[in-house]
């Protein structure tokens, strides 16, 4: 089939051809937007799963719908790097200079411009590259006390009167949410308990990670209440094999039911990788229906392509260390997994593990699902993993064969140190 015509969009945040299966978070988020503009109170969005599940891509439309609903929306995407002042700031004048544009009397636009000045001359953020031009005085004493969890309920409050008086709405978008620190996002939760006790019209819908279990007490508690977790998994068969109909049917192709089960089980309904399917079967086919043999042949490629991309661009971000700890986890089968059995497969205590596990949540590969369990961010990387390093050994060592066996006859020297190691088998 043509290549140009390919439906298919394999990419980060790339809009699927057909959104299937999100009828329902889609739902929950207009109730929650038309609620929260007749000032009735909701529960905030916080969609979590993951890599690759489709969760910027729901954000992006959440947007969309919020715009045609007359919404002022902000969208942002956290970093491991950036602090979320400095990230929210440049946004947030903006936002209020677009209110400032609503036409409308009373001056709690201005107001909010001059706590946002306060708010940022209190915040320890190189302001240099984010030039904010705020040509205004700032208040004195408000939203500058440099504590987080005080200021940036200030600055919200007085972001949900400036968008009241001009009788309109604020929807802010964050991305990437588990970047933020805890002192972060409990600031974050705090600001939005103060929206919801105001009945102010701000909406916070963020995407990410599931951050629920990172959160201790307070925040926590608030966080339960303030905001649903709708949980944007992998798709059922029959929205799968929707994803994949829907769009060839409407240029006139088809996927027979065989082709379509075997991308079934290959994807396992997820996402990224039904793009990725369909989008290679649709180059191979070279007539309707595309059939099983198409699909077949495809496998190949895309196997290799995910491992080549997808997967490995993650995996060559981590240490010797880090790659050994999580291809321990993949020789323990089907997560989610145990830290105590990890280390134990590890042969390692664990608190000495401890800093390897929290560099890999750092570094988004790994994710904790409540106290003492996680698993991988990315779906299906124990395969991958163990396609990558096909034998699991006790030590991190690059030279796996030579180690085990060295590790099996000399138990009385078996160390932690696989240089050593290497030495001696030598
Ligand atoms: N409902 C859906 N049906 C079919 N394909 C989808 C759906 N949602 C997303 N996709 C596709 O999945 C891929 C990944 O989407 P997206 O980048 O939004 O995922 P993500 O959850 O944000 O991933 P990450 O955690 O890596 O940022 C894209 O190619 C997109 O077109
Ligand atoms: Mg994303």
């Amino acid at each position: 089939m043509d290549p140009i015509d390919n439906p298919f969009s394999p990419g980060a945040g790339s809009p699927p051809p057909a959104l299937a299966g999100r009828d329902e978070i889609m739902k929950q988020a207009n109730v929650l937007l038309r609620r929260v503009l007749a000032h009735r109170p909701e529960k905030s969005l916080m969609l979590t799963g993951l890599r690759g599940v489709g969760k910027t891509v729901l954000l992006n439309e959440i947007e969309k719908m919020a715009r045609s609903l007359e919404y002022r929306t902000l969208l942002v995407e956290a970093h491991e790097d950036k602090t979320m002042a400095a990230l929210l700031a440049p946004h947030l004048r903006t936002l209020f200079y677009d209110l400032d544009r609503i036409a409308g009397t009373g001056n709690k636009v201005r107001r909010g411009l001059t706590v946002l000045k306060s708010f940022i001359s209190a915040i320890e953020i190189r302001i240099g590259d984010i030039n904010l031009g705020l040509d205004i005085a700032s208040e004195s004493g408000t939203a500058d006390s440099g504590d987080l969890e005080v200021d940036l309920p200030i600055l919200f409050l007085a972001l949900g009167e400036a968008a009241l008086e001009r009788s309109t709405a604020v929807a802010m978008f964050i991305d990437e949410i588990q970047y933020f620190n805890q002192k972060e996002l409990s600031a974050l939760i705090m600001a939005m308990h103060k929206m919801q006790q105001r009945g102010l019209p701000v909406v916070l819908i963020a995407a990410g990670l599931p951050i629920l279990p990172g959160l201790a007490g307070e925040s926590k508690s608030y966080a339960e209440r303030l905001f649903s977790f709708p949980n944007v998994g992998a798709l059922p068969e029959v929205d799968a094999k929707r994803a994949l109909q829907d769009p060839v049917m409407q240029a006139g192709i088809s996927f027979d039911e065989l082709s379509l089960e075997e991308i079934f089980r290959q994807t396992q309904g997820y996402p990224y990788f039904l793009q990725e399917w369909g989008y290679q079967a649709w180059n191979h086919a070279e007539n309707s229906p595309i059939e099983l043999a198409i699909v077949q042949q495809s496998n190949d490629i895309v196997s290799k392509r995910l491992d080549e991309n997808f997967f490995r661009v993650r995996f060559d971000r981590l240490t010797p260390h880090e790659k050994h700890y999580l291809r321990a986890m993949a020789e323990l089968g089907e997560g989610p997994f145990r830290s105590s059995e990890i280390a134990r497969k590890l042969g390692s205590p664990m608190s000495k593990l401890g800093p390897r596990r929290a560099s890999l949540i750092k570094k988004g590969m790994i994710y904790s699902l409540s106290y003492g369990s996680m698993d991988f961010t990315v779906p299906l990387f124990g395969n991958f993993i163990r396609r990558a390093i096909p034998e699991f050994t006790h030590t991190s060592d690059k030279t796996p064969k030579r180690s085990t066996r060295l590790a099996a006859a000399t138990t009385k020297v078996a160390t932690e140190d696989s240089n050593l190691l290497i030495r001696l088998s030598k």
